[in-house]
């Protein structure tokens, strides 16, 4: 995959210099073109340094031009992503010119264009930028954002450059051509609680992030999507259906009443045991008992109900971990019955409750390490890894 990041002038600038890595991460060979105004925001050595490649600012450049003219440039690129897009490049994009070298590449290329604006909430709503978006859309350029919220001017609106995590896994979905229409994915998130008595649980550090992360992602590949999840703070991705649960056993209930799925994917951190016999009232402290006892029972394990189903559908698990990780998570691969696992390392920092995630990804004969990063971009990258064992499976058959 090969992505010419252009950048211009704007304090958003510093966060294409993520986007940048994040791209590379996920295998995309990256070029990037500044123009003037951008460099003054960040610098040509920084970005030659996270891209691995010559930065090029200008059009007329006898060196740069000597060993790639701008128009291999063009012909160079799968896509060109502009992050963040000014108002300025925006109206120079709209109405043609070719007055820099990045404006001269969109105008080069038959490459699908994708612009993140960012820009003061002012500039955002006036008519001439709206007029100018206006005329991008209907030529076809993808336009991601903005977001809302404080800018860095301390004006509050519509105008932020959309996170280059978020940026990165929408470019790369729409890269990867997954096309997963058609298919019903059943996705579980966040952990469960199990009741203690009616005021108090037991429960675990599970946010959901990963889980909803993989909902989106599911869904962008164009999936039915229905995700089943425990109590958890995190709004509702578009176009998913979801059910919220409390306990174990009303996530294996929510799970059984969806008769055909195509796809199941255990993210939830789902309690192994459930308190047997819950207490009516609010248990009260006792001056006799200084160390009261729970007798817990079993839950049913969800994951390994759905893998024994007669209608199996591919069935993929997360496997939570602080130590032995691939050892444990092949062993419960075997045991539960998945044809894939996400192997997680969990403690302080990692995994359970932060923004991304470490994964190491086991299936019957590979694996795949997928090394930090938000979790929205790891979900993108899961979803592409599957796409590829459940292909690869349905040829061997
Ligand atoms: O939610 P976040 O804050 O984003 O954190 C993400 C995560 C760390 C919770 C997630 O990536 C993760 O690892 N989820 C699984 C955690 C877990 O409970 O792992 P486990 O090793 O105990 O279970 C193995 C598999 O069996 C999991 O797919 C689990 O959903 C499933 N299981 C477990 C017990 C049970 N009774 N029923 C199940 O289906």
């Amino acid at each position: 995959m090969r992505i010419l990041v252009g950048i211009s002038g704007g304090i958003a600038a510093y966060k294409s210099i993520i986007l940048i890595r994040r791209l590379r991460e996920a295998g995309a060979e990256v070029r990037v073109v500044l123009t003037e105004s951008a460099a003054q925001f960040v610098t040509p050595l920084t970005l030659q340094a996270v891209s691995g490649q010559p930065v090029r600012t200008h059009l007329f450049d006898p060196e740069a031009e000597a060993g790639m003219d701008h128009i291999a440039l063009a012909r160079w690129t799968d896509m060109i992503v502009i992050a963040p897009a000014s108002a300025d490049i925006l109206a120079r994009m709209a109405s043609g010119m070719a007055n820099d070298l990045l404006t001269t590449l969109v105008l080069a290329t038959t490459a699908p264009v994708t612009v993140a604006p960012a820009m003061n909430q002012q500039m955002w709503a006036h008519p001439a930028v709206q007029a100018n978006l206006s005329v991008l859309g209907k030529r076809g350029v993808h336009i991601i954002g903005p977001a809302s919220g404080i800018q860095a001017c301390g004006e509050v609106g519509a105008g932020r450059m959309v996170e280059p995590e978020e940026i990165a896994a929408q470019v790369l979905r729409a890269r990867s051509r997954i096309d997963w229409r058609g298919k019903r994915v059943v996705i579980t998130a966040a952990g469960t609680r199990e009741p203690i008595d009616p005021v108090r649980f037991i429960a675990n550090r599970s946010s959901g992030k990963m889980g909803f992360a993989l909902a989106e992602a599911a869904r962008e590949a164009g999936a039915d999507v229905t995700l089943i999840c425990g109590p958890n703070n995190l709004p509702t991705p578009a176009g998913v259906q979801r059910v919220d649960v409390d306990t174990a056993l009303a996530m294996q209930s929510a799970v059984a009443a969806v008769e055909q799925m195509d796809v199941f994917i255990g993210a939830a951190a789902v309690a192994d045991y459930r308190v047997q016999t819950p207490a009516e009232h609010k248990l009260k402290k006792s001056a006799e008992v200084d160390s009261p006892t729970l007798t817990l029972v079993k839950n049913p394990d969800i994951i390994s109900e759905v893998a024994q189903r007669t209608a199996k559908p591919f069935v993929v698990g997360f496997a939570a971990e602080t130590e032995n990780l691939q050892a444990y998570a092949e062993q419960k691969r075997r045991a539960k019955g998945m044809d894939v696992i996400c192997a997680n390392l969990v403690g302080a920092g990692l995994a359970f409750d932060q923004p991304d995630n470490t994964l190491s990804v086991i299936w019957a004969d590979g694996t795949q390490q997928f090394e930090r990063a938000d979790k929205t971009l790891l979900a993108t990258q899961l979803i592409a890894l599957l796409d590829k064992i459940m292909n690869r499976d349905k040829t061997d058959a």
